[in-house]
């Protein structure tokens, strides 16, 4: 029996391309292989989705559900360890920037969900529109994906500084990813933490760093997710590190249990803003 509630963890960053579908996949994954059950939401529209990362085939995706032709159910596939991939409405409707109508839709869709999920997380599109926003604002958990590079860092920035000033969301985690180090990633977020205490008042957290690995280039390539097609490669025990920090976290209670607080969340937000 599932007890706890649902843990939602959304995946943003600022600038695009710097590893959110990836880290979403193989964290989903990590969590299955631990026994979770597990669902992986993809709203995001790129060509490198979570369809792609987790190796599965989805028939229909989230387009027809917005279209009114599927349920939420009859489009779900199942992916490695028994994952639950929601499809992403590739290269039809842009998720970030939906109509309130299709938003109403989704909240409806997901209520619709009964599944006693322990986690589900949100693979979101890159930067800071409305949708993301209203998505994040909906997650327990924010977590924001980086590379140490410059551009990646100073969008970063500006994401968690939207996130803190204007929507005042709390439970912000950076994953500095493509590190050399474990040691680079913990600097990384030091010195994003402390600009952000300076100058925005606020702070984030830090779980671990995902190694630069060609392992990951290469699962994709043969449609698996890392941990099944290099489990020792240092890709796959980073996701698995992450997986067990998340799991010894505590967890975060949900106001009326699973999906429906996503739902309700969601819900509120598209209110705050009418
Ligand atoms: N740690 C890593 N080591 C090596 N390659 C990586 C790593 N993380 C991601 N990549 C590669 O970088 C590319 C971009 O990753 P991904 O698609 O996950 O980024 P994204 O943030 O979801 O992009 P978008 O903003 O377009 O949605 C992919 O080819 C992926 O395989
Ligand atoms: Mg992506």
């Amino acid at each position: 029996m599932n007890s706890s509630p649902t843990q939602i963890i959304g995946i943003a960053s600022g600038k695009g391309g710097v590893g959110k579908t990836t880290i979403s996949a193989n964290i989903a994954v990590a969590l299955a292989e631990r026994g979770n059950n597990v669902m992986l939401f993809d709203a995001d529209l790129g060509l490198a989705n979570a369809q792609l990362a987790l190796g599965c085939k989805a028939p229909f995706n989230f387009s027809h559900v917005l279209a009114g032709e599927k349920s939420l159910k009859e489009i779900i596939v199942e992916g490695p360890k028994g994952v639950k991939l929601v499809p992403g409405a590739s290269g039809i409707q842009r998720l970030a920037s939906l109509s309130a109508t299709e938003v109403a839709g989704i909240i409806h869709s997901f209520s619709e969900l009964e599944d006693e999920l322990d986690y589900f997380i949100v693979d979101m599109a890159a930067g800071l529109s409305d949708s993301v926003m209203a998505f994040l604002a909906a997650c327990q958990h924010r977590f924001i994906v980086l590379k140490n590079e410059p551009s990646s860092i100073a969008d970063a920035y500006a994401t968690i500084k939207v996130m803190i000033q204007d929507y005042s969301l709390d439970n912000i985690c950076v994953i500095p990813n493509g590190v050399l180090s474990q040691n680079e990633g913990r600097h990384l977020y030091r010195s994003i933490n402390s600009v952000i205490k300076n100058f925005l008042g606020g702070e984030v957290n830090y779980l671990h760093s995902i190694s630069e690995d060609e392992m990951l280039l290469r699962a994709i390539k043969a449609s698996q997710p890392i941990l099944s097609f290099a489990p020792a490669s240092p890709g796959a025990r980073d996701f698995s590190a992450v997986a067990d920090i998340l799991e010894a976290l505590p967890k975060h209670d949900s106001i009326s249990g699973g999906l429906q607080f996503f739902v309700e969340r969601m819900a509120a937000h598209q209110t705050d803003k009418a």
